[in-house]
């Protein structure tokens, strides 16, 4: 059961981590359309939180059923996991409330939709890389 769902919870990352890649795609291909930049971050927004919802199920039955301690790299994937939830759901609620036919806003809102998805994959790129190191013994965690 644990081993099950850690593989599962890898898995997901790794979906997770393609799918945010892929979601750079929006704001580019949108670029002339406010209304499809609109409703492509809503499918975007459903998508990213019902994959991280997986992600922190997983986790928690590996947690759990593993009769885990709550070590440091849990609480760090906790952290991270809630910062990313934080981020996405702000970012929506001001794609979801701007105007989007001024011009100016729609610029506006695409760079932020970009940086934020950097932001968003360093985030789960740094957790991959502190997981790799720790599992190589380089890093106690
Ligand atoms: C509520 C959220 C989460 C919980 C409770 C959780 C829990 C866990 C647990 C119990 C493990 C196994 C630990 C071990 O083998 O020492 C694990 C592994 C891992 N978690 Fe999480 N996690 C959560 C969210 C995340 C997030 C958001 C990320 C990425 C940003 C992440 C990345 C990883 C990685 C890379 C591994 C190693 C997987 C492997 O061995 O292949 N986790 N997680």
């Amino acid at each position: 059961m644990v081993a099950e769902m850690i593989v599962a919870h890898s898995i997901l990352i790794k979906v997770f981590l393609a799918f945010l890649v892929g979601g750079m795609l929006i704001p580019m291909m949108t670029a002339k359309n406010p209304l499809g930049f609109r409703k492509a971050s809503f499918i975007y927004t459903m998508t990213f939180q019902g994959i991280a919802t997986m992600v922190a199920f997983t986790g928690l039955i590996a947690m759990v059923s593993g009769e885990m301690e709550l070590s440091l790299s849990i609480i760090l994937m906790i952290v991270i996991w809630a910062l990313l939830m934080y981020i996405e759901i702000r970012k929506y609620k001001l794609i979801k409330m701007a105007r989007l036919d001024n011009p100016e806003t729609h610029t506006l809102l695409k760079g932020a939709f970009l940086k934020i998805g950097i932001l968003q994959i360093l985030l789960v790129a740094i957790m991959v890389v502190l997981m790799v190191l720790k599992a190589k013994g380089i890093v106690a965690l």
